[in-house]
């Protein structure tokens, strides 16, 4: 293991261990990164004694401009150097819990300390130590797991989990980060202690859930939360999205798979979170729209704008952010069906000049959305739509280098309808004004400031007003 200890830190450490007598290791992510050739920037360091003692004998030899942040409650220090976040710790036998107010216990040994560590793919430790340096010490058999892509915890999993949930949701996102598979017991325990989310705060949740939705197929996380009942204690809104209702032999689609395919659709082409949010979503109100009639089958009608209200509730008590994210996942919810309807119908010139006003700087999201939202196993459908979205993308882009909709600002400013016409502020200044807004939609004149002037006088006389002009 003496190649993944190429960087000069290891030794450095190693040598005050020797010279405080306190044995050191190397731990946790950062020993199964290696294993798995992934990069990575954070490095545990566990303590047969004081971790944070190591960590300023450490700093000292760094040079002066080292600075160590301990964290006197956990028991832990912090320090950086060059990419690398280190963090020391002294050896346990309680367990890593992250927002434990209980006091740390410290003094274990290093079988204690991976014992009550989450799963046997980050108990996995590397000595640092002078007779042993570069041995790896794994006592679950994690190079196994590893090798195996199995996620599965050191102890009894209804242990491991009870001294944190969250594991639980770790667990599978390191599956869906990974694209491993929990071994069977540690997916039982998960489906067995699913209740005890509800003492876990809902920001630990969120990220988590933020690192499924970053991973390279969500759908793989996103499927397990289901499976094992994670989603329905702290997202009811879309554990409700599954499920399939037949009437008259006619069925409509599972809108929890659909949902989960169009996030992965949308991971497959960026990165943005808060676009997989609206993924997420995007649907979120088909269960409340839900109406069968003979004549027509299935419908959701409205489900966007429902979807769009129900966001802030949602944001709220997730504690996701309140701020102009939530405003742009709300925005593109409530647009998602726009591109879609219009694609059924003639691409008329005035619909796409709306979709773009509507939409502003986020048109090239939505567009990527709803192409994300084809999920349909029909490939003649399939090939329509994104014939159609092609049509609409091409018609945007002309639209925008003639209109400049994007981010629209009136041509005509009340101020001026008001010197024009001698009036005070009153309802007919608004009136003109957006009937210019609507004749530049309607491309009855263009997006510049002389049409749009000839036109307010137009307008004003059929209104009986006179210019003073
Ligand atoms: N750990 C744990 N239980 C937790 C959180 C962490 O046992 N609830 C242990 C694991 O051994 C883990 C180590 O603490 O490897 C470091 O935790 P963290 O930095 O959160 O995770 P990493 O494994 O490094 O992975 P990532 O950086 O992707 O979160």
């Amino acid at each position: 293991m003496k190649k993944c200890l190429n960087d000069p830190i290891f030794n450095i450490i190693s040598q005050i261990g020797e010279s405080e007598k306190t044995p050191v290791f190397v731990i946790g992510g950062f020993v199964r990164d290696a294993l798995l050739k992934r990069s990575s920037k954070d490095i545990d360091i566990v303590a047969l004694g004081s971790g944070i003692q190591i960590a300023e004998k450490v700093a000292e030899k760094l040079g002066p401009k080292v600075r160590v942040s301990v964290f006197k409650n956990f028991g832990t220090a912090m320090l950086r150097h060059g990419n690398y976040e280190i963090e020391f710790v002294g050896a346990r036998k309680e367990s890593y819990r992250q927002n434990s107010r209980k006091p740390i216990v410290e003094n274990g040994t290093l079988e204690d300390d991976q014992n009550r560590r989450d799963f046997t793919i980050n108990a996995l430790a590397i000595s640092l130590n002078k007779d042993t340096y570069g041995k790896l010490i794994d006592p679950f058999n994690g190079e196994n797991d590893l090798k195996n892509k199995i996620i599965r915890t050191p102890l009894d999993p209804d242990r491991t989990f009870s001294d944190d949930p969250l594991r639980m949701f770790r667990a599978i996102r390191f599956a869906s980060q990974l694209q491993f598979n929990i071994e069977e017991k540690t997916y039982k325990s998960i489906n067995k202690n699913n209740g005890r989310v509800s003492i876990l705060s809902k920001e630990r949740i969120i990220d988590e859930l933020n690192k499924i939705l970053l991973s390279p197929k969500p759908s793989i996380g996103l499927k397990a939360l289901e499976n094992t009942g994670l989603l329905g204690e702290f997202f009811p809104e879309l554990q409700k999205l599954k499920g399939v209702d037949t009437k008259d032999g006619k069925k409509h689609k599972d809108n929890f798979y659909h949902t989960i395919e169009v996030v992965d659709n949308v991971k497959n082409k960026t990165d943005n979170l808060w676009l997989l949010w609206v993924a997420l979503l995007h649907d979120i109100a088909k269960p409340r729209t839900k109406q069968y009639s003979k004549e027509i089958g299935w419908t959701f009608h409205g489900h966007e704008h429902i979807g769009a209200k129900m966001i802030p509730s949602v944001f709220k008590r997730l504690k996701l952010p309140l701020n102009e994210k939530m405003k742009y996942v709300q925005k593109l919810v409530q647009l998602h069906m726009r591109p879609i309807v219009l694609s059924q119908d003639i691409v008329t010139d005035s619909a796409v000049r709306r979709l773009l006003f509507d939409a502003g700087d986020e048109i090239d999201d939505l567009m990527l959305l709803c192409e994300a939202d084809i999920t349909s196993k029909n490939e003649y459908t399939v090939k329509k739509y994104l014939k159609n979205f092609k049509i609409v993308r091409k018609k945007l882009i002309e639209i925008e280098e003639k209109d400049a909709l994007r981010n629209f600002q009136p041509p005509i400013s009340g101020e001026l309808i008001i010197a024009t016409f001698d009036l005070k502020p009153c309802k007919i200044v608004g009136d003109i004004k957006n009937a210019i807004k609507e004749a530049i939609l309607d491309g009855e004149i263009r997006n510049d400031y002389n049409e749009a002037y000839d036109f307010m006088i137009k307008k004003g006389k059929e209104l009986g007003l006179n210019s003073k002009k």
